[in-house]
């Protein structure tokens, strides 16, 4: 059983995958680490995160790579987001992403293009999203807990350059599929956002079982 949760940065959708994750105990994956993760290391052994670069650093990566609270922090994911135009980058952690399922019977992962790309074939496809100013005061709660003060005008602006390269890039694009269940956390509390993910994917679950096309 795979679940696959898309969407744009700061829309909800760890959360979500991570409340899907402990109701159905199985494991998850954060993407979005991942090429975080990529950044990270890249300029750190490196000092920029160029293509070159980031080819020497990507076959490497492993989960204890993913684990670095900092690689949370605004810089990794705008560096993230630009490696993740390439074609050659994302091709190298597709394995990785596409592996992770077989370390138990079912996983649920969340990024941009795990739908469309990495699993297709998932039973159960969520696509997450949250208004730009909503998202852009989660963004700065996360990087205030981080010591992080930024202004909502410049993670607005951030936010918004990301989901353009991320949404118009030629490889990949976060697109949200006809067969999404699009679920918008703008104004919905974080005690019945769980309620309300457990009814979709038990309903949806129950309908795979009986084998209608609900
Ligand atoms: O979800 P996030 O903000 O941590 O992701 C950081 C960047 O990584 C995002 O701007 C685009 C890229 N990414 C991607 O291209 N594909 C994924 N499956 C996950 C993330």
């Amino acid at each position: 059983m795979i679940i696959a949760v898309d969407g744009p940065s700061a829309s909800g959708k760890g959360t979500v995958a991570k409340i899907i994750a402990e109701y159905f105990q199985i494991n998850y994956l954060d993407t979005g680490l991942l090429y975080r993760a990529l950044a990270f290391k890249t300029i750190k052994n490196y000092k920029t995160a160029s293509l070159k670069n980031a080819l020497k650093v990507v076959n490497g990566l492993t989960e204890d790579d993913l684990s670095d609270p900092q690689l949370r922090l605004q810089k990794f994911g705008e560096e993230a987001s630009k490696l993740a135009k390439e074609k050659d980058i994302r091709d190298a952690l597709l394995t990785f992403q596409r592996n992770f399922p077989n370390q138990s019977n079912g996983a649920v992962l969340d990024g941009r293009d795990i739908g469309s790309i990495v699993f297709p074939q998932a039973q159960i496809k969520l696509f997450v999203t949250a208004n730009l100013s909503i998202r852009a005061v989660r963004r700065q709660k996360d990087m205030k807990r981080m010591g992080q003060n930024i202004s909502l005008k410049e993670l607005e602006a951030s936010l918004k350059a990301r989901d353009q390269r991320d949404i118009n890039r030629a490889i990949a694009p976060l697109v949200c599929l006809k067969d999404a269940t699009i679920i918008d956390t703008s104004n919905i509390p974080f005690g019945s956002l769980k309620k309300e993910i457990i009814e979709i994917v038990e309903k949806k679950y129950k309908s795979l079982s009986l084998g209608s096309s609900e």
